[in-house]
């Protein structure tokens, strides 16, 4: 048999310490696939102390996990720290100069250095493998990179943050507020103390820059992705959403368009017949469009210690699996320095369907004013409705219109005309539909 894979964990929380636990315990299932024992040789984390669930007592413990990175008897850095900078970029760089494969589950690094690290892993002739740093444990990284090779993808969009579809599917279940769902997450462990990170959209806009970069061959440009988070969801979008056959979701998109490609981050009302208004709580799901393969979607747990887990061991006993001068997949699909700059594509010129909520006084002549900033903007409506409901007062009243296709710059002009003329009481609501089978 071949000689053992030596595994350096770096990070035993949530996740690490999930790894070492189904090492463990799978230990002869993964000998008898990989042709290999697969062994803990090092550790790190903060406090040596902590109980991790799991004895670790044989591997050799580093304060430092850079020092690990580079000195530990090793074949394969797992690097499960999180953070974009610190000591996971800096032992992860350090492990691959040093000619370590390296297995990350962190996304916020690989959106902001994943080319350059990409780039040291090929010169070095080492896999960076990253399956659970997108959606958990679903193999999406592997099927964009390997599975779909002469595909053109013309779309990729999904539920890529557990937390804000858990907390949509229960505001649309139970009908009770953002808030107090937001509230219920936190003490259920699915959404952080503070949830900015996902609520806000940053979490799922690293996970897509990732996706953008594998459909589209380009370098990966998470800070040019347009980002709108779900805290200004409401009751009535969703109860208004529903009434339309619309459920909304969180989606992150990225589109090849004339204009170059489109990446974005928004709260979005998709078809409540699709597939991917199906997908609820914190499970995840991927959508890739193609030329050759049509619709493709993939569905399955986004986060969690043994979901992440799950993903993180695949990496590892691909990597017991590879065999020494075999030609590894490139990291993002396209050899590092083939990676073509990205081509923004403005938010203004997006093209698609629009939600428009207004709150407007209950006055004669507001209903045709609306209408006409509409036409003036060459915007088609496939429905204007009125409603007096709710906790509305008299003087006021709902108004909601469905658009035909039209544009981002369209609809901001005609709502910020609605808007100085005078008519609204409350801020507008525009939420973005997307087309989804
Ligand atoms: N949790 C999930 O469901 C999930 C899903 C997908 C991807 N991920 C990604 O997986 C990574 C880890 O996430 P997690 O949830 O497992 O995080 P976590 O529970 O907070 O664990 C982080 C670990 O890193 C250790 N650590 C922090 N600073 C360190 C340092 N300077 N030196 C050595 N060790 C250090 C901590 O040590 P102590 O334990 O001693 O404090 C802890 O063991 C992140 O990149 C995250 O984005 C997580």
């Amino acid at each position: 048999m071949a000689e053992a894979l030596r595994v350096g964990i770096a990070g035993l929380g949530t996740v690490g310490a999930s790894v070492a636990r189904v090492l463990r315990d799978k230990a002869a299932e993964l000998t008898r696939q990989c042709g290999r024992d697969i062994v803990v040789t090092a550790v790190s984390a903060r406090d040596p102390k902590r109980d991790r669930g799991v004895d670790l007592s044989a591997a050799k413990w580093f304060d430092d996990p850079v020092k690990l990175a580079e000195k530990a008897d090793i074949d394969v850095f797992v690097e499960l720290i999180g953070g974009d900078e610190g000591p996971a970029r800096l032992s992860v760089k350090a492990a691959l100069e040093a000619g370590r494969h390296v297995v990350t589950a962190n996304k916020a690094l690989l959106a902001k250095h994943g080319v350059a690290l990409a780039e040291i892993a090929e010169k070095k002739g080492v896999l960076l493998n990253y399956e659970a740093a997108v959606a958990g444990g679903i193999p999406v990284i592997k099927t964009m990179r390997e599975a779909m090779a002469g595909n053109a993808v013309t779309r990729v969009f999904g539920i890529l943050n557990g937390t804000c579809n858990y907390i949509l599917t229960r505001m649309e279940a139970e009908g009770i507020s953002f808030d107090a769902c937001l509230k219920d997450a936190q003490r259920l462990g699915y959404a952080e103390a503070d949830p900015t990170f996902d609520i806000e959209g940053h979490d799922t806009a690293h996970k897509l820059s990732i996706l953008t970069s594998l459909a589209f061959g380009t370098k990966i440009a998470a800070g040019d992705i347009y980002m709108e988070g779900i805290s200004n969801i409401t009751q009535a979008d969703i109860r208004a959403a529903a009434d339309l056959g619309y459920r909304i979701k969180l989606l992150g998109v990225a589109q090849r368009t004339d204009s170059g490609i489109e990446q974005r981050v928004h709260p979005t009302m998709v078809p409540t017949a699709s597939v991917i208004a199906q997908v609820h709580g914190v499970t995840n799901a991927v959508a890739i469009e193609t030329d050759i393969l049509g619709e493709l979607l993939l569905s399955g747990p986004g986060a969690g210690g043994n979901a992440t887990a799950s993903a993180v061991i695949g990496d590892i006993a691909d990597i017991a699996k590879s065999r020494p001068g075999f030609q590894h997949a490139p990291v993002f699909g396209w050899p590092a320095k083939e990676l073509k700059p990205y081509r923004k594509a403005r938010m203004r010129s997006h093209a698609g369907g629009y939600f428009i909520r207004l709150t407007v006084h209950d006055r004669t002549g507001v209903f045709a004013a609306i209408a006409k900033r509409m036409a003036d903007n060459d915007i088609s409506l496939e429905s204007i409705v009125q409603q007096a409901a709710g906790a509305e007062t008299q003087a006021q009243k709902t108004v909601i219109l469905v658009t035909h296709e039209t544009t981002e710059a369209a609809v901001r002009k005609a709502v910020e005309g609605i808007t100085k003329d005078g008519h609204l009481t409350d801020k507008p609501q525009v939420i973005r539909i997307e087309r989804a089978e």
